[in-house]
């Protein structure tokens, strides 16, 4: 008989990495998770459904309660549909879900599915401090936040800054193919008002809910 062996994905050390960073500081900036061809193929897909009309302002809060609130978030929104997703989102998906079983083999979190959408802020816009779990719902477990902007630089502005437990800030350039992973019921984190038109693709790793969202 031998001792139970953590599985592995041997053929994605990354994922592997990510997973051991959210068990151990909680959080993870893993530059090039994606390379410059799938990033590509994810811009394409969120400009064709930002030239289509499909995003809409983001609001703020949970299904019942949800506002717009420009003085706390700026950017639109373009929820997916895992389900419908082929191409780069799927293969982008489909490193999400990988990551998703490492991560529940870590800390036993109970990770059941993923919502996310893509996110544009225009020049000017910001997202406030703020914790991506809301009070009282906590389904939202793990933030993956994977950026699909060029040649970044810091005069650009709309840095992600992150609140880590030292008390010390974070400020990560949304740079294309970076992922930042966070625990989402630990880490406070702002958007700093951008310069330019900033694209992400942000999602959640959710427990199962009871109530329908
Ligand atoms: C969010 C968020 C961070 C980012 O959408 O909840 O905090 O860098 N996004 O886009
Ligand atoms: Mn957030």
């Amino acid at each position: 008989m031998v001792a139970a062996l953590t599985p592995t994905s041997p053929d994605d050390p990354e994922i592997e990495r990510i997973a051991a960073a959210l068990a151990g500081p909680g959080w993870c900036v893993s530059t090039g998770f994606l390379d410059a061809t799938q990033v590509q193929g994810l811009v394409l897909e969120a400009q064709r459904r930002w030239q289509s009309g499909e995003f809409r302002p983001a609001r703020v809060g949970i299904a019942g309660t949800l506002a717009l609130r420009p003085e706390v978030r700026r950017d639109a929104v373009r929820w997916i549909d895992p389900g419908q997703a082929s191409g780069a989102l799927g293969g982008y998906l489909a490193r999400v879900e990988a990551l998703r079983q490492a991560v529940n083999r870590r800390l036993y979190l109970g990770l059941f599915e993923y919502e996310g959408h893509f996110a544009r802020y225009e020049p000017g816009a910001f997202y406030r401090r703020h914790l991506d779990q809301f009070e009282g719902v906590q389904y939202r477990q793990v933030s993956c936040v994977l950026y699909l902007n060029d040649a970044w630089a810091a005069h650009d502005g709309g840095e992600l800054r992150l609140y880590l437990n030292s008390g010390e800030t974070l400020d990560v350039l949304p740079l294309a193919g970076t992922l930042v992973t966070f625990l989402s019921a630990v880490f406070e984190h702002e958007v700093l008002p951008t310069a330019r038109p900033r694209l992400s693709l942000t999602g959640w790793l959710r427990q199962r809910l009871a109530a329908a969202t």
